[in-house]
């Protein structure tokens, strides 16, 4: 099972050149790479200098890259389970106009993306696949997927498939029955997909994300936003990477160096605004466009100079914690969330019976309660950059039991 890396940003900062970079420099050091972009408007090909097809191919001495195309997945795999779906749903008496409906799922095609980039990760020979992932918005709306999907299908086949069954043998014949059964083994095994890419993407040993950004002041912003909503996601981000940052010129005089000088003072604004956000490479913007193997790879050694590619920054440490002071009814306690936070990100917090309701900006996260909380009530809650942390005080009406 290789390692996965997935790089993501805005549009146009430097995502493609950096994963593609990062495989070059790994496959140079004698370490087997795959580079992949599930990105439609795909440019990786380019970076490389070379054409690629849907399917790996070796660019460069142990260096293989490849641009899925998700349209072509889609027909293979979904065509069929989708077929099954709709003879089942109008085998159980929905119309067909309304069958056809509820099996066009947006997103079926990212999904089918990343379960092939799961697919790569684990039969293939490679140690790495880097895989270039397009933008932010669509990078975590992906991420997010398998998580949705297990929802969908669950409510569309609730795990009590069997009374289904049995409602079906009672108003269709026979044949729908078997139907009704083959379709429930094709969503069974959708369903232990979606569970493996699950399982992968929440495993910070198997996958990290590096974020791209440009040392500009609504980049930065977005870049704060999406460690937010990855962190509520439970995905691991092991790398912020600032592109394109301009040589400082020196004591040089003359027009040009001024106005280099103050673009760089700028960007080293933005990047010291970048705090509490883990270690921060960056990588200088060069003169010509770096495409190519050895462009790449000196983009590379300015990004990791001499050490390993793999290894990320500093991580985010736990994310809950809980912590108490007194005894009995008189004590209090609190749970920190640590989650970044940016100053003008809107929060809510709500709970719902044993788990806390945060949410982010629009994106929630459920927290299941600690057991020593659930019998308590909230009492306060205060964030700053880093997390939230919400007091509670025994609830006289549990806390004996
Ligand atoms: N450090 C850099 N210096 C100079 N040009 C760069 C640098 N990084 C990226 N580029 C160029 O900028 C353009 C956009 O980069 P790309 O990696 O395709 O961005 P993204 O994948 O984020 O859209 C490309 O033409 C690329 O060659
Ligand atoms: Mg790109």
């Amino acid at each position: 099972m290789s390692r996965v890396l997935l790089f993501t940003g805005k549009g146009g900062v430097g995502k493609t050149t950096l994963a593609a970079a990062t495989g070059a420099r790994l496959a140079a050091s004698g370490r087997k790479a795959l580079v992949v972009s599930t990105d439609p408007a795909h440019s990786l090909g380019d970076a490389l200098g070379t054409t690629l097809g849907a399917k790996p191919s070796e660019v460069d001495g142990g260096l293989y890259a490849c641009q899925i195309d998700p349209r072509g997945l889609v027909d293979d795999a979904w065509g069929e389970l989708r077929g099954h779906l709709r003879t089942m749903l109008a085998g159980a008496g929905v119309d067909e106009i309304d069958a056809e409906e509820l099996t066009v799922l947006p997103g079926v095609e990212e999904l089918l993306a990343l379960a092939e980039v799961q697919r790569l990760a684990s039969s293939g020979p490679w140690e790495t696949v880097v895989v270039d992932c397009g933008p932010t918005a669509e990078t975590l709306r992906l991420l997010a997927l398998p998580e949705a999907f297990a929802g969908y299908l669950e409510r569309l086949f609730p795990t009590h498939r069997r009374v289904v069954r049995g409602l079906l043998a009672g108003v269709a014949g026979t044949g729908t029955v078997e139907k009704w059964d083959a379709t429930a083994d094709a969503l069974s095994r959708l369903a232990e997909h979606l569970e493996a890419l699950r399982t992968m993407l929440a495993d910070p040993a198997r996958t990290s994300v590096r974020l791209v950004l440009t040392p500009e002041r609504v980049v930065a912003a977005e870049t704060r936003r999406t460690l937010t909503a990855l962190a509520l996601q439970g995905i691991h981000v092991d790398g912020v990477i600032a592109n394109r940052l301009v040589p400082s010129p020196g004591s040089a005089r003359g027009a040009a160096a001024s106005w280099l000088r103050t673009r760089r003072h700028e960007q080293d604004a933005v990047l010291a605004s970048l705090t509490g956000i883990g270690t921060l490479k960056t990588v200088d913007h060069r003169a010509a466009e770096p495409v190519g193997i050895p462009a790449l790879l000196e983009v590379a050694s300015g990004l990791y100079g001499t050490s390993d590619p793999l290894e990320g920054g500093a991580s985010s440490g736990q994310m809950l914690e809980v912590s108490g002071s007194g005894r009995g009814h008189d004590a209090s306690y609190s749970l920190r969330i640590s989650v970044p936070l940016a100053d003008d990100s809107e929060l809510d917090l709500a709970r719902v019976g044993d788990e806390l309701a945060l949410t982010v900006d629009g994106r929630r996260k459920l927290v299941a309660l600690p057991s020593l909380l659930k019998r308590c009530i909230v009492t306060g809650a205060e964030m700053d950059d880093s997390g939230v942390t919400v007091r509670f005080r025994p609830d006289p009406a549990l806390w004996m039991r």
